[in-house]
């Protein structure tokens, strides 16, 4: 029984075996196999989500999974209990695994040690999003074949960008090359030599473009004077995705800013793999539901 906190601490073995295993469930005819018919997995969601609470819930689902949904606004956290209290609560319950998204950075590092449960990170604040970024490898490893020399560029809200921390911990490790393009009170100071900033058009000449979200909540106020500045200087406009090269493809984890940081039409462009993404989410996730519950 395995947690899932974060892809700094996984090694490329252990990368590849999840990659190969949502491909073994991507393949699979039947919707509905239930390997975890016994199991009770909770997926609590101190902050607010819909493509990674969902697609948990239809993961956990198609493996035939016991599924207790926990929303900390419908929750005793509205009278001031805490993230461990409560999932020291659903623990003494008797859960097989909890699937938790938090706010704050760091939090959920602390909760693994404390209970004996595997946990999965469904996004820490800005620390990791590790189901986002294998479902974001396993795309590639799709599209291109292989992930090893894949030019990647991730651009925009690098500071608060969970998404972005991730995907560089994992893709570098899988033997792509990351670079890195955000506005300068964008950039994330303590990733300082780990990718390499580059002007927009020079982060146009990747094999994979990935926007962010402008991650408006969690500025401070006046981070972003003006979203159609923002858009000019950094979104992906029609006119910019006319000039990628012919194999480059367009990835953004969502949710979206329209016309912020990519034009309306680009978003369901033939570039953009936005909602093959979405899909490969749930066969990434039942292969980290399956390594943490069997
Ligand atoms: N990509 C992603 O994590 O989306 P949600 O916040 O909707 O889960």
């Amino acid at each position: 029984e395995r947690s899932l906190l974060g892809l700094k601490e996984l090694s490329r073995t252990e990368i590849e075996g999840i990659l190969q295993r949502a491909s073994y469930w991507d393949k699979q005819e039947y919707k509905l196999i239930p390997v975890l018919q016994s199991r009770f997995v909770s997926n609590m969601f101190f902050e607010n989500s819909t493509r990674t609470r969902f697609s948990f819930e239809m993961a956990e689902k198609r493996l035939g999974a016991q599924v207790l949904n926990f929303a900390a606004a419908a929750s005793s956290v509205e009278k001031g209990e805490s993230i461990y209290d409560t999932v020291r609560t659903l623990e003494s319950m008797g859960i097989d695994a909890g699937v938790v998204r938090l706010k704050p950075a760091g939090v959920l590092q602390q909760l693994a040690e404390k209970v004996r449960v595997p946990l999965i990170n469904a996004g820490d604040g800005n620390n990791e999003h590790p189901t986002q970024a294998l479902l974001d490898m396993y795309t590639m490893q799709k599209t291109f074949g292989e992930i090893k020399g894949l030019q990647v560029s991730i651009i925009g809200d690098i500071m608060h960008s969970r998404v972005a921390r991730s995907n560089l911990w994992g893709l570098t490790k899988m033997g792509a090359s990351v670079r890195f393009c955000a506005p300068d009170n964008m950039r994330a100071p303590e990733l300082d030599g780990e990718a390499r900033y580059v002007d927009i058009d020079e982060a146009l000449k990747a094999d994979v473009v990935m926007m962010l979200r402008v991650q408006l909540e969690r500025h401070a106020s006046g981070m972003l004077k003006s979203a159609e500045e923002y858009r000019r200087q950094f979104g992906l406009t029609e006119e910019r995705a006319a000039r990628l090269g012919s194999r480059t493809v367009i990835m953004h984890p969502a949710p979206v800013n329209r016309n912020v940081e990519i034009d309306d039409a680009v978003v369901e462009s033939a570039k953009s793999l936005i909602f093959p993404q979405m899909e490969n989410g749930v066969p990434v996730r039942m292969a980290v539901l399956e390594r943490a519950l069997l």
